[in-house]
Parts: C-alpha cells; structure tokens; sequence
C-alpha cells in the first residue's frame, strides 16, 4: 500500500487540469497551493518525477518542468542522489498553530452543503433551555469590565460545578474566561516558568498545546488507554525533570471520550505528589456523562489542592457564547487576572448574562433528558458505521460528543481530504498528536441529528470504499 502516492495525486495535484495556463504551469500552481494550504509540510520529499508523470498521466518533461518552475521561486529544492524536496513557506508553519490551523483551513475548504463532524460541540442552539428576554437595562452596570467576570456568573458556575459536577466550590474560586481555550492561555502564562515541562496524553485534544504551551516549548506525550491518561506513564516522563505540569481530561477525554476510574484518579494523584507535579484538570466535557447508573468518580481538583481545573459551557450549551471558566485558589486566580485584563480586559458582559440565564434554565430533569438524546445519536451513529464501514474500529465513548474511530491505515490524513471532497469534515488523528502515535485515527461528532448522521455515513462509505481501492491500486514507492 502506498498511501503516500494516493496522497499526492489525489490530494495535493487534486484538481490540477482546471487551472489555466500550460499543464507544467498548472502542476506548480497546484503544488503551491498545497503548499500554502499546509496540505505539504516543509521538508517532505516529492514522488519521484517519472511515478508522478505516470499517475498523473503527463510526461516526465511536463512533471520536470514544473518542478524546475518551483525550484527557481525556491519553493521545491533538489538534493544530489536524493531527490526532490519541500522547502515550504516558513513564516506561517510554525509548530504550536499546525493542528488549529489545518482543522480551521479544512473547514475553509469545505462548501456550504458538506456536513461538518470535526469539532467536537453542539451542532447548534435548538437544544438549548428557553431564556426568554434579557432584561438588558437592569443587569448590566458600570464598565462592565471585571476580569473576575461577573460576580451573579461566578456564583453560578460555582453552583453548577457543586452540584451538577460533584466539586465542591465557591464564587471566589472561579474566574469567567473567553471559552476553556482562552482558559488554557492564561493558565499557561501563569503556571509555566522557562523551565517548566508539560505532560500530555497522546492523542489528546488538539486545541491544548497551541493555548497552553506557547511558540517553542515542547510537550512531553504520554499514552492513553481506555481509562485516559497512563499514571506509569506519566511517572516515567516525570523522572528526574524537576518542574512540572500536567494537563488530564479524566471526566471525558477529548478524542476518546473515556472517563478515568476512582483508581486511575487516585494513583495519578499520588503520581502527582510524589514528583510534585501541578495538574491541570479539563473538565470542558464533564457535564456530558452519557450513560445513566453510575455518575462519574468526583473530579482530582476534589480530593487535592495541587489542581486547578478549566471549563466550559461550549460542550453543554453553545460553544460561539465564548464561556469557560478558571476554578482555582484565589491567589492563583489574581495572578491569572492580570493575564486577562492584559488580553482582553473582561469577557463579554452580554455573553456572560447570558450564560447566567442559561445556568439558571437548566435542572437534573433538563439535564437528563439532553443526556439521553446525545446517547442515542452516539449509538445511531456507532451502529451506522458498524453497519456500513466495518473495517472502522470504534469504541462506544462514556462522555463528550464525538466518536473516535481507528481506520485500517497507517495514516488518516489522505483519507481525510477524500471525505471533505465527498462532502464529510472530520478530524484528523495528525491533529490530536504531538507525536507521530495515533495518525490511524479520525475524531467525528454525533452532536448532529440522526438523519444528517445517516447521510453522512453513507458519503463517508463511498468516500472510503474509492480511498480504500486508490490505495490497494497504488504500487509502493522505492524507497531510497
Ligand atoms: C477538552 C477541551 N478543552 C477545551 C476546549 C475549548 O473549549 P472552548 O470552546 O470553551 O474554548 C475544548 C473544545 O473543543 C475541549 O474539547
């Protein structure tokens, strides 16, 4: 199997034939979008001219003078006795934006009538509780500018984390943020010194390292099985490293959707002690537990002082209301202040409002029922693909709202681009990986109906049933 041929015809020359101009000429347009795109990454080497001119059906002279267009506006470099290479455009490739910036450019790619599985939120707002109007006047006073965040929205969230997340909290303790992602920001420029290490699980959510780490710090990947994060792992990264952070997601890991045990809580809270590690403890998937009978083990930041937790109401309600939250310790919390005012000086107050109205709207009845609904969209959509893409292997996921789903390839990311040309988006294993682990798998949500699922499923059936005879048909490169 050579995915990789697949991926430069199908995906990377895709298209080629309808740009004007003479075909070499059509050829270095084509790649140079590609390239722009990030669909080619800095350093990858090009196919071999004649098993290019082949698969594209041209001849070598045309696939030869296309490359020699681009050598010469340095964009294509050729190394004696190894072939041909992407030098790329570096000014936008940086390493900490690559997995945002491919699901945000794959989603600018696709048209008004693809449905879209790549992000992991509510498909909309039509589930949301009636709020009726905004009492504009009387709530808001002042500026408008505390970056506390408004105090009767910190009571709230403070109110929906004891009770409806089994985390015992006070107003005090909580600080409104722009979404979890504006969370991780600032908990990254408050937590993290120079020398400070980050362990992660692999995969993970895709969204964490571009906030939390910043342009140039590496990220330790740890594994996840199917109770989340490794706490042998973890320990093991953790040997002899002196400062360290550690980012979990145990009520509801982003791909998975797993939910870590009572045990596995507890011994990557000794983990923790021992090595005197800061946890930062995701909780933006929490409120989404699926499957009634048992509730989830209560959340680290519970049991130890050493975690501060973020969340969010983008999984539960909406995620363009822009509301996540800080829960920690009171003088962590005043140093993370400044960070927001310095960033974007308060959260929008009419957003905040809001979310207050929202928070109020909802009880265990509410709760429940939306629980149930998002249930059984997961297990239509699971059935779905045990039905029409067998060679899919899935697991059925105890929160969140997505699938994660392992395809029999080495790499998912030319199949990826197949089922955005069919019209699906969904997310790339590549994406939620510092490392090479884990580029087999898609992410796909099922916040959508059961209808838009079935056609969905039936485009990624034909999308892959073509992806999957491309590869078979594609003789294996040489390698050099
Ligand atoms: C685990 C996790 N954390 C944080 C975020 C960011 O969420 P928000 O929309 O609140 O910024 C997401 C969103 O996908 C997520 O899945």
């Amino acid at each position: 199997m050579d995915q990789d041929r697949v991926w430069w015809t199908h995906v990377v020359f895709e298209g080629w034939q309808e740009r004007p101009g003479p075909r070499y000429q059509r050829l270095a347009e084509a790649l140079l979008h590609a390239v722009d795109r990030r669909m080619v990454v800095d350093g990858a080497r090009v196919p071999a001219e004649r098993s290019l001119a082949d698969a594209l059906g041209v001849s070598r002279g045309t696939v030869v003078a296309a490359f020699e267009h681009l050598v010469g506006a340095g964009v294509l470099e050729r190394r004696q006795g190894a072939g041909t290479f992407v030098l790329g455009r570096p000014p936008w490739t940086s390493r900490s934006d690559t997995a945002v910036a491919s699901l945000l450019l794959r989603r600018v790619a696709a048209t008004s009538e693809a449905i879209d599985l790549s992000f992991s939120v509510p498909a909309g707002t039509s589930h949301l509780p009636p709020i009726g109007e905004l009492p504009l006047g009387s709530t808001f006073t002042g500026h408008g500018l505390d970056p506390f965040g408004d105090a009767t929205l910190r009571s709230a969230i403070a109110e929906h984390l004891t009770h409806h997340q089994r985390l015992p909290t006070t107003p005090e303790q909580v600080l409104v943020t722009s979404g979890a992602q504006q969370a991780l920001t600032l908990l990254g420029r408050a937590l993290l010194s120079p020398s400070t290490k980050v362990i992660a699980g692999c995969p993970g959510y895709p969204g964490f390292a571009a906030a939390f780490l910043g342009a140039d710090r590496e990220l330790l990947p740890v594994a996840v099985d199917d109770a989340g994060v490794d706490p042998d792992a973890v320990a093991r990264a953790a040997h002899r490293r002196g400062d360290l952070v550690l980012y979990v997601m145990p009520t509801g890991h982003n791909p998975t959707g797993a939910i870590s045990s009572a045990a596995r809580r507890r011994a990557l809270l000794d983990v923790a002690a021992q090595s005197g590690i800061t946890v930062v403890e995701d909780l933006a998937l929490a409120d989404l537990v699926l499957d009634p009978g048992e509730p989830a083990p209560a959340p680290l930041a519970a049991s130890s002082d050493r975690v501060v937790v973020v969340g969010s109401l983008s999984k539960l309600m909406w995620a363009g209301l822009r509301i996540g939250w800080i829960r920690a310790d009171p003088a962590l919390l005043e140093r993370v202040a400044r960070w927001k005012a310095a960033d974007d000086l308060a959260t929008s107050a009419p957003a905040q409002a809001i979310a207050v109205a929202l928070l109020e709207a909802i009880d265990d009845t509410w709760l429940h029922a939306h629980r149930r609904a998002l249930a059984s969209r997961r297990d239509h959509l699971v059935q779905l693909i045990g039905g029409q893409l067998p060679a899919w292997r899935t697991r059925t996921p105890a929160a969140g709202l997505s699938l994660w789903v392992e395809l029999p390839l080495e790499h998912a990311d030319t199949f990826v681009h197949a089922a955005a040309a069919h019209g699906v988006v969904v997310a790339p294993g590549s994406a939620a990986c510092s490392d090479t682990r884990h580029l087999a798998g898609v992410r796909l949500s099922f916040a959508e109906t059961l209808e838009t699922l079935e056609l969905a499923v039936e485009r990624l059936a034909s999308a892959w049933e073509l992806h999957s005879q491309d590869v078979a048909a594609t003789p294996r490169e040489p390698s050099r």
